[in-house]
């Protein structure tokens, strides 16, 4: 049995229940592009949100981390992964956490204890020195403890949000004999699962206890499953030899001496499976996820290219192998299937009718480059030649050229006349800041809400938002395709209710209070117990962050540019201001 089903098993025998992978793309976060993390879907319930499935949960989760693109290629780093935790909310804490952890090493992985050893957190000024949990590693027979500071163990998701003191497991992985004492900085100690004690809550005002103490432990399943079967490189672990085997066959090279080819193919047409087969659709484009999807599929064709495959239907071959893999846990998979294989060809047609040239012109602009690549040439290399910026970064760098990519971001900043924020915002591969425009779509979207519920339904609900400068884009439960006179009727209201002037008001109340008063909300459970209520007239009323405009005069025309499905049951508008 693999460790998946085996970490499944034994935490559904301890009580817990199932709970899906959220998607990889998060449903209503518009801060982050994918989730990074097994706790971020449940961030809500860390925070007191009662969770359907109850309060002992167990999951995979699937996990895309891009911000280190550089470093695939490498034995360890993957830009998917998937995430084993299993949680407690607000149920167990300590004791029974680290006495499950013990059990399922040393009884269902027959880890042998002495080559267990774990750290603890030593304490600082604000949180105290965590002696309970080395006191239960000890009980239970392991004595390699190590005390280390907030860098190590303690975790939080960014700068904001649950976080708490955490235990990190070690295995020893090397045939050499154990030593007795533990340190922590030799490397043959390597970590195979953090435990993380949630009980607090930091934002800038400091750190307050969370309403329960919760349980978030996590375990990347590539990294473990390598360590435990002994091997140093990830990609002969059995998690990828069948693909990278299937990539030996397709090219008819052999692995050793062509890892980093094949680890890039594997790594970026697994990750790209995963993005395209998520319901979020995305597809691939010049803007956030999409371009990062943009950016794996065409970084893997110029790697089946340095492989010199031939096969037309390489990318094919591997995504249905990877499909039918995973399809057994991600059923959206099998579902988005021609969806998956239509866009990756999609996008290598694309990109090769280009490439050949591309490189060719690549070629000739280096041999006439002596330190530093020039924005222009940077930026007809995208704007011709599809090349994403960091790909031509990457082939200069082979050749100890660098790219003046400040200079082109400049460039290609003026070429879609973007406001400064938006596009700093998209290399940087996160939310835009807020400009004066995507003040006016935070507003502009309060009052979209509200009209959808007189013209459409009183029960249309918003199920998720994402606003650049450039336009806003607003999902919500619906059952039926807009006609055009909703449509009409809709953007009509919005005009109006810009026309009658209105001003736009703020109060802090209680959670409790806002509920009660009528405000709509999206998830209650993100929010601290005092909150903003924004008020439009008596129009709309929504528990809301802000920021927003002061009358509703400041927004300009209200149009609809698209409205189409977004997935089952979820429409998507996206609308502009001009
Ligand atoms: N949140 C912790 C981590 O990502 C444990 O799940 O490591």
């Amino acid at each position: 049995m693999n460790l998946k089903d085996l970490y499944i098993d034994f935490f559904v025998s301890k009580g817990h229940k199932l709970i899906p992978s959220a998607p990889v793309v998060p449903e209503n976060d518009p801060s982050v592009l994918f989730n990074t993390a097994g706790m971020q879907p449940l961030i809500p319930y860390l925070m007191g949100q009662p969770h359907p499935y109850g309060t002992r949960l167990v999951d995979y989760q699937k996990c895309i981390r891009t911000n280190d693109l550089d470093s695939i290629g490498d034995k360890t780093h993957h830009t998917f992964f998937e995430m084993l935790g299993n949680w407690s909310l607000g149920d167990y804490f300590k004791e029974e956490s680290i006495s499950y952890s013990f059990e399922f090493l040393t009884k269902v992985l027959n880890i042998p204890v002495n080559k267990l050893a774990v750290t603890v957190f030593k304490g600082d000024e604000e949180i105290p020195k965590d002696i309970e949990s080395a006191t239960i590693w000890q009980n239970l027979g392991i004595n390699k403890i190590a005390y280390l500071g907030k860098d190590d163990n303690f975790w939080i998701a960014g700068e904001s949000g649950p976080c708490g003191p955490d235990t990190e497991i070690f295995y020893f992985r090397s045939d050499d004999e154990v030593p007795d004492t533990f340190d922590p900085n030799d490397d043959r100690w390597v970590e195979i699962w953090n435990n993380v004690f949630m009980q607090y809550y930091k934002d800038n005002n400091g750190i307050t206890d969370l309403p329960k103490k919760n349980v978030d432990t996590g375990m990347g399943l590539e990294r473990v499953t390598a360590i435990l079967e002994g091997v140093n490189d990830n990609y002969l672990s059995s998690v990828w030899i069948d693909v990278i085997k299937k990539i030996e066959e397709i090219s008819n090279l052999k692995y050793a001496g062509n890892e980093k080819s094949m680890r890039i193919i594997a790594d970026h047409i697994r990750t790209s499976v995963f993005i395209l087969g998520d319901d979020a659709m995305i597809k691939p484009s010049n803007t956030d996820q999409g371009y990062i999807l943009r950016r794996l599929i065409r970084r893997a064709i110029r790697h089946a290219r340095n492989l010199n495959i031939t096969n037309e239907n390489w990318e094919i071959i591997l995504a249905n192998m990877i499909i039918d893999k995973y399809k057994k846990y991600y059923s959206e998979l099998e579902k988005n299937k021609n969806i998956i294989l239509e866009e990756l060809t999609k996008e290598k047609n694309k990109f090769n009718k280009t490439l050949e040239k591309g490189l060719k012109e690549f070629e000739k602009i280096i041999n006439n480059t002596d330190e530093i690549l020039n924005k222009d040439l940077a930026f007809k290399l995208y704007d011709t030649y599809g090349f994403p910026i960091e790909l031509t970064v990457e082939l200069a760098k082979e050749r100890n050229i660098l790219v003046d990519v400040d200079g082109f971001k400049e460039k290609f900043k003026a070429h879609q006349e973007l406001s400064r924020t938006s596009s700093s915002g998209k290399f940087k591969g996160g939310l835009a800041g807020d400009s004066e425009k995507e003040i006016k779509y935070h507003t502009a979207t309060h009052l979209l809400n509200a009209a959808l519920k007189i013209v459409v339904d009183k029960n249309v609900h918003q199920k998720g938002s994402n606003i650049t400068a450039e336009r806003m884009r607003f999902d919500f439960s619906c059952d039926h395709k807009l006609t055009d006179e909703e449509k009409l009727k809709i953007e009509e209201l919005v005009n109006k209710w810009i026309s009658e002037k209105i001003d736009v008001t703020v109060k802090e109340m209680s959670k409790e209070e806002a509920i009660k008063s009528g405000a709509e909300c999206m998830f209650i459970d993100k929010y601290p117990d005092m909150v903003t209520v924004y008020s439009i007239g008596d129009i709309s009323k929504e528990l809301c962050g802000g920021p927003h405009v002061k009358n509703t005069s400041e927004l300009g025309v209200f149009k609809i540019i698209k409205e189409e499905a977004s997935s089952a049951g979820i429409r998507r508008i996206k609308a502009i201001l001009e």
